[in-house]
């Protein structure tokens, strides 16, 4: 199965991938990484596998017409490269339904936080218990905020509607006393790394990406 990664961070969970491909756990190959931002640290863990890494990047001003235009430059580079599957691994950027239908494969997401199956406001936990479903760039801080016990992360298909779209699988994080977002985004991320590793085998044995 051929992947291609979209990311705007740091890159430890493209990094899973690669050291779940190089254990012999995952029969992937990741085509291309691009990046919105030229200091994402996932671009140069790409380089040093010797991967093709591209920053596409995004005008700051609010100029109309740039953000399609800039869409479709990520596009044109993205549609170089072979792919059965894109990932979006903590990639900050919403993308249009125009540029998902003009990716040659599903998308799938990483979320840190649960997300329910099938839309919705609410995610009932494997133990009944109902929470909000947190959506948007700052979900750990929220989890906090609004003082919950548990969180997670999600990896789902997406659509054009925010965080929604088809879940592929979930993994709970319990929230500790003394959690800052820090420390438990730390956390998660170490069980959406598994949790990655995990859909992406299954997916890469079923040969099928479409949900
Ligand atoms: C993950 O928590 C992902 O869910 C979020 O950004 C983080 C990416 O981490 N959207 P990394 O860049 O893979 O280390």
């Amino acid at each position: 199965m051929q992947i291609a990664v979209l990311l705007s961070g740091s890159g430890s969970n493209l990094q899973a991938l690669l050291d779940a491909r190089a254990g012999g756990e995952l029969e992937i190959d990741i085509t291309t990484v691009l990046s919105d931002r030229a200091d994402a640290y996932g671009l140069q863990r790409a380089l040093a596998h010797g991967l093709p890494a591209a920053f596409v990047p995004l005008p700051r001003a609010a100029v109309p017409g740039e953000r399609a235009a800039w869409e479709r430059r990520l596009l044109g580079v993205l549609n170089v490269f072979d792919y059965d599957l894109v990932l979006l691994s903590g990639f900050m950027r919403v993308l249009s339904a125009e540029f998902l239908a003009g990716c040659r494969a599903p998308v799938i997401n990483q979320h840190p936080a649960l997300l329910p199956d099938g839309g919705g406001d609410r995610v009932t936990t494997r133990d009944g218990m109902v929470l909000p479903a947190l959506r948007g760039a700052h979900v750990v801080a929220n989890a906090l905020r609004l003082g919950l016990t548990v969180t997670g992360c999600t990896v789902h298909y997406v659509t054009p509607a925010v965080d929604d779209g088809p879940v592929l699988a979930r993994a709970e994080v319990p929230i500790q006393p003394g959690d800052d977002e820090a420390a438990l985004h730390e956390r998660i991320k170490v069980a959406e790394r598994r949790l990655l590793v995990e859909v992406v085998a299954r997916l890469a044995r079923d040969g099928k990406t479409t949900p």
